[in-house]
């Protein structure tokens, strides 16, 4: 088959990781008899310098064009430190996730045995940890309005939104993977404080009888930061919405040993979008030294949900699995010799 993949690389180590992603899917398209086409779009601050617009038009239609999107990174420390830049790199994602209404982010953790030692918490406590964190991604504080400054600059503002139905389908989808899976649903809410809050705990109660073989339980996000260090085998499918999915999956990823491992998969209405969990790395770009693990794992997300080639996500998954016992990684998981970022894409694409 032939499939279309749009490539948005964005900033800083973001080339580099997603075209070692490119040379294994290529790879295994040789493997299974598959033409994957590539094209490029711009986003985020690299489009800002090119076209003036984090998100361009010719982007989206690029995106809506695709079979899968497969993202690199965004950010750029020159805007960072700019807290009055009147357009973000950030907004690129944002506008991305709305128009292509991806209301759904998937971020499954689990453990690697060989990177057991890696994680700062307790082997006994990591190993065998294995959860998904469905966040919430195209509602609630990130997009709500009224957002900005009063007139005189001394007072700013966002609003956390959410209907019933925005809740309800993505506990829907937070059901059926919990099904899939070890059958426990935990829903992550601030419904001691907020009345966003209140509407997701509602919303999920009500929906209980509709699975009634998932076990549901209730959490405060509070108690959750605790509970993932503290006991992270606890947990199976983790809802929440969008800010505290945000903060919760990149404090899950410790669990993993490093934040250069976790893909996601972000699914909804239009062409779904697959990029690592982790952040542009700025001090990294253009060395060869980033990690390209978590965006390789996005590309066997891609392969499986999107193009539906299971056994080809397997084998990318797998692969990746043997660069790690092997020891072809790059230098935040190893003690021993580091690879380079384009060594490990090389290995892999050899190896799988
Ligand atoms: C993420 C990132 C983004 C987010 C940023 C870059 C806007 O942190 O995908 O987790 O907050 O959603
Ligand atoms: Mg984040």
């Amino acid at each position: 088959m032939n499939y279309k993949i749009a490539l948005l690389p964005g900033d800083g180590i973001g080339p580099e990781i997603v075209a070692q992603a490119v040379k294994v899917l290529h790879a295994a398209g040789k493997k299974f008899g598959h033409r994957f086409e590539f094209t490029e779009g711009l986003v985020g601050a690299a489009a800002i310098d090119a076209v003036g617009d984090p998100f361009p038009d010719e982007t989206l239609r690029l995106c809506m064009d695709s079979d899968a999107v497969l993202f690199g990174a965004i950010g750029d420390p020159r805007f960072d430190n700019d807290p009055k830049a009147k357009v973000r790199p950030e907004q690129g994602l944002l506008a991305m996730r709305k128009k292509l209404g991806l209301y759904a982010n998937i971020r499954p953790v689990s453990t690697f045995q060989s990177l057991i030692h890696k994680s700062p918490l307790r082997p006994d406590l990591v190993e065998g940890a294995d959860f998904v964190v469905v966040r919430e991604l195209t509602g609630g504080i990130y997009f709500g309005e009224p957002s900005g400054r009063s007139e005189d600059g001394e007072k700013a503002y966002d609003t956390s939104i959410y209907t019933r139905e925005e809740i309800r389908r993505i506990a829907r989808l937070g059901f059926e993977y919990a099904a899939r899976r070890d059958k426990r649903l935990t829903l992550v809410d601030k419904a001691n404080v907020l009345a966003t809050s209140r509407l997701w705990r509602e919303t999920v109660q009500a929906m209980e009888a509709e699975y009634p073989g998932i076990a549901v339980d209730y959490m405060f996000v509070d108690n959750a930061a605790m509970q993932i260090i503290q006991w992270p085998k606890k947990f199976d499918v983790m809802v929440t919405e969008n800010m505290f999915g945000d903060i919760l999956s990149d404090e899950a990823s410790v669990i993993t040993g490093s934040l250069g491992l976790l893909p996601s998969a972000s699914v909804g209405i239009h062409t779904s979008v697959f990029e690592p969990i982790h952040g542009s790395y700025p001090q990294a770009a253009g060395k060869d030294i980033a990690n390209p693990l978590a965006t390789v794992l996005s590309a066997a997300m891609l392969l499986d949900i999107a193009l539906k080639l299971t056994e080809e996500a397997r084998a990318v998954r797998d692969v990746v699995n043997r660069s790690m016992e092997a020891g072809i990684v790059t230098e935040d998981i190893t003690e021993g010799k580091a690879y380079r970022t384009s060594e490990v894409g090389e290995w892999l694409a050899a190896n799988i």
